[in-house]
């Protein structure tokens, strides 16, 4: 569906980079622009970065790029048209009328609406005698009526059709009832994709029902004991936090973070409206952006055994990469809570509070779980706690609270709280040294690659290709060299169409004035493509941070650098030589020779 050029302008110019990106990325200014953790892919160290003169964003490390609407497409898991939606909504403006009758937006209004009725026909079952067993099995587990209705419970029957024979009647294809993943089969064989279970909506919190998970009523240690709407138009199970449509009304600044979602009804049954559970899939970053937005403190309420200890190791993690506060409560004897509180009956709430009042830090929980089984009454014991605590100390990136551990590790240790902080700082340049190590060896497997579609000639020239995007990555980090490189023929030495054009259009930014490597590269959006500026950031990255400009060799390698680009070229003409005449071909040959000779 076409939508206006002139919308478009409008709409970026109402929703700017800055401010768009600023709801999801924490942010640092560097220069003119603004660098933060990338919420595509997992990292410690930024290298998210937003380019608000050329509107665009970049990750050096997921070599994720864009512009606004591409960023809202990603993070907003939209296709094109609501993302555009998204923003319009966003700045006020009104969608220009065909941009809704787009046929993923009827989709998804459509399974919305199938969704809903499924929710009210599985409730409604729980009233019927075929649903007893489902209404017994959620009170044999102490839900009260008015929790089952709070939460929409309800029940699959026992029957291969029920659902879909309802639907029909209702007036629903087939084809939209498989899209919302409530039918499965082929061939004309479909049946209900939740049967026998109990039943639990998952609501957004727009109030919608975007998918299903169920639960079997026996056998609890049995695979497939929950079974969750498979991802769809609507339904993404990465995103998905169950009972956040309560717990975002709490306010009180703090979510906890459980494991089930038996456990979530449990909790607001008990009065702690504020509990939340990923849906079926482990606990990751996305989540916790999500949960950014409602709260600045998680308190995790995981399950207290050798799995959910690792699962919460992880997810403080990933919490505290969202800007968020973390701590941990400990449920007595490897309980979840919902067993506790139901264990506890009446005095549960109360017993619960006292545990959330006890919570640990996250620090301070890591502190605790390395100490385990170390004798620290031996030296040796007390010198491997301190190696493994500093560790857990370098994960803290905020200074202030980096000092306040370090000083209670030094009491705990008797040692100086300098030589405390001293340690962390050098663990912490180690990792530092080892990331962006880690980081140039994976762009550099990525740009050595044999597929690369934004320069289709590296293939046919690998070498010589190597070589251009070196000097490329010289030339965008240190402009003092353009001169020079002009002087030795580059670029015309190159190969590759698309590394020539990179250059010149760098040296042309250069000679307009740019000197440092994000300005060179923003400026690059003037005539190049969004892949293709992620491409020049690759190559930029090969020889970047590597504290050059001193003359510390690097006039010598472009000279070799030059030197391969000619003997390539050798290497091209001796190929075409069939084409050429005898003298022409005898000329060539001794050129290569001489050149192999060198
Ligand atoms: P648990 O096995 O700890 O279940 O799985 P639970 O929450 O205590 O459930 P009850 O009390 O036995 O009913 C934790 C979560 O992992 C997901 C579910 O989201 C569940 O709530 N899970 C578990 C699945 O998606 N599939 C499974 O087969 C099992
Ligand atoms: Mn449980």
């Amino acid at each position: 569906m076409p939508i206006s050029q002139d919308f478009i302008y409008e709409l970026k110019a109402r929703n700017s980079i800055e401010d768009v990106v600023s709801s999801y990325v924490n942010r640092r200014r560097a220069g003119r622009n603004q660098t933060g953790l990338c919420p595509f892919h997992n990292e410690k160290t930024p290298s998210f970065t937003v380019f608000p003169e050329s509107g665009s964003f970049y990750c050096f490390g997921c070599q994720a790029a864009g512009d606004v609407i591409t960023f809202i497409r990603r993070i907003e898991n939209l296709d094109y048209i609501n993302a555009v939606k998204f923003l319009a909504d966003r700045a006020g403006m009104t969608m220009p009328e065909d941009g809704q009758s787009d046929a993923s937006y009827m989709l998804r209004t459509k399974i919305l609406e199938i969704n809903r009725a499924a929710a009210k026909f599985f409730h409604n079952n729980l009233a019927r005698p075929e649903g007893r067993r489902a209404l017994d099995y959620l009170r044999g587990r102490g839900l009260t009526d008015a929790t089952i209705r709070k939460f929409g419970l309800g029940a699959a029957l026992d029957s291969w059709d029920s659902l879909i024979k309802h639907l029909r009647e209702k007036g629903y294809s087939r084809g939209d009832i498989i899209a919302a993943n409530l039918a499965v089969g082929k061939n004309e064989r479909y049946y209900d994709r939740f049967r026998n279970r109990v039943m639990f909506p998952i609501i957004d919190l727009r109030g919608a029902v975007v998918g299903f998970t169920g639960r079997i009523l026996d056998k609890d240690n049995q695979r497939g004991k929950y079974v969750n709407t498979e991802n769809n138009v609507v339904y993404k199970k990465n995103r998905e936090i169950y009972g956040l449509n309560f717990a975002k009304n709490s306010n009180g600044g703090r979510i906890i973070l459980c494991e089930g979602n038996m456990d979530v009804i449990a909790m607001n049954q008990a009065g702690f409206e504020n509990a939340v559970a990923a849906m079926g899939t482990a606990f990751n970053h996305e989540h916790a952006r999500i949960l950014s937005k409602y709260c600045e403190e998680i308190i995790i309420a995981g399950d207290n055994d050798e799995a959910g200890r690792r699962a919460v190791m992880k997810e403080t993690d990933v919490l505290r990469d969202a800007g968020l506060k973390v701590k941990i409560l400990e449920v007595p004897s490897g309980k979840d809570p919902d067993e506790f509180l139901r264990e506890n009956g009446e005095k549960g709430r109360e017993l619960f509070a006292d545990l959330l009042k006890n919570a640990v830090t996250d620090v301070d929980y890591k502190l605790r779980i390395t100490n385990g089984d170390i004798d620290m009454t031996s030296a040796e014991g007390r010198v491997e706690y301190s190696k493994k605590a500093i560790a857990v100390l370098c994960d803290i990136d905020n200074r202030l609270e980096r000092e306040i551990y370090a000083a209670k590790l030094a009491q705990q240790l008797e040692i100086s709280k300098e030589s405390v902080m001293q340690q962390i700082e050098q663990m912490k340049k180690r990792r530092r040294r080892a990331d962006a190590k880690k980081q140039f060896r994976e762009i550099g497997l990525r740009i050595g690659g044999y597929s690369d579609k934004i320069n289709p000639e590296k293939v046919k020239f690998l070498r010589a290709s190597r070589s251009e995007e070196q000097l490329i990555s010289l030339l965008i980090n240190n402009s003092d060299y353009l001169k020079s490189m002009k002087e030795k023929g580059l670029p015309d030495l190159f190969l590759t169409s698309f590394n020539r054009r990179l250059f010149s259009e760098a040296a042309s930014s250069i000679e307009s004035g740019y000197t440092e490597p994000e300005d060179i590269l923003a400026d690059l959006n003037r005539c190049f493509e969004p892949e293709e500026i992620s491409a020049a950031h690759s190559i930029a990255m090969l020889r970047s941070g590597e504290g050059m400009g001193k003359g510390n060799g690097d006039i010598e390698e472009i000279d070799d650098f030059c030197q391969i680009l000619r003997q390539e070229r050798e290497k091209v003409s001796a190929v075409t030589a069939a084409s050429m005449s005898e003298q022409e071909a005898a000329e060539a040959f001794e050129r290569l020779k001489r050149s192999k000779l060198e």
